[in-house]
């Protein structure tokens, strides 16, 4: 029984085989999975989706790269859509110094905006940090998400950064990234991190596992990623499965 706790099945990839793509992970053992939407486009179809299939859940936010188009009216769209009794996190939301289409000050007031809505709807947040470490968990301590905690969404962070986002009641969840032959920091990171803070997820049609690298990822390939990590826990794969399944139930409320 495994959980992917990102995956963006509302994406164009998916547009053809859908339904194929949700039979290969049930089939593979994935039982339940977070559709994340993050604009004008993928959060509708993430709402259809959770709608039609019981086994669906949603986290609605606004994506960092994204930061400046986003308006008064979208967080009062994410407002009500957190009263959804399927929308289990806000997010993805964060930071992301890699592409530079929102500056820096605009991607930090829409991020903050995001914690305090999730703190003000009692949801966790669903943090994306690309090249931002720092500066995300300034911005958490200063907002005091650890109110809500979250998770920090395929983690690519030092140990040091992990240990601070740990203090903060957040998760840490891999992804494909893990299994990398040549990824050697997340691996030794995924080995300092407790096992009731551990995530898994694919964050699927991006950053498929090792032998797929490059292709189209789906979730069903979240069982890569949860053998790579029993293998460096060092512990079997079904207490790897049942550590993180039960995780995710706990941090998205689902009974
Ligand atoms: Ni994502």
């Amino acid at each position: 029984m495994l959980f992917d706790t990102h995956v963006h099945l509302n994406a164009d990839q998916y547009e053809e085989d859908i339904e194929e793509v949700i039979e290969r992970a049930r089939e593979a053992g994935v039982t339940k999975m977070v559709v994340v939407g993050f604009d004008e486009k993928t959060i509708p179809k993430a709402m259809n989706l959770v709608e039609k299939y019981d086994f669906l859940y949603a986290a609605v936010g606004w994506h960092p790269v994204d930061a400046i188009d986003m308006e008064d009216r979208h967080i009062e769209w994410l407002r009500e859509l957190a009263s959804h009794p399927k929308v289990v996190a806000i997010g993805e939301t964060g930071l992301d110094y890699h592409w530079d289409k929102s500056p820096k000050d605009v991607q930090k007031k829409v991020f903050r905006r995001q914690i305090q809505l999730a703190k003000e709807v009692k949801l966790p947040i669903i943090i994306h940090d690309r090249d931002a470490h720092q500066d995300i968990v300034d911005i958490l301590k200063e907002e005091n998400a650890s109110e809500v905690g979250g998770i920090m969404h395929c983690f690519g962070g030092s140990i040091e950064i992990a240990q601070q986002c740990l203090n903060m009641n957040f998760y840490i969840s891999f992804g494909g990234p893990v299994t990398f032959k040549n990824a050697k920091k997340p691996k030794e990171v995924a080995k300092e991190i407790p096992l009731e803070r551990l995530l898994i997820e694919t964050d699927a049609p991006f950053l498929a596992p090792h032998p797929y690298r490059g292709k189209r990822n789906e979730p069903a390939y979240v069982k890569l990623v949860a053998e790579k990590l029993a293998e460096i826990k060092e512990i079997s794969y079904e207490e790897l499965a049942h550590y993180t399944t039960r995780n995710a139930f706990k941090l998205f409320g689902i009974s």
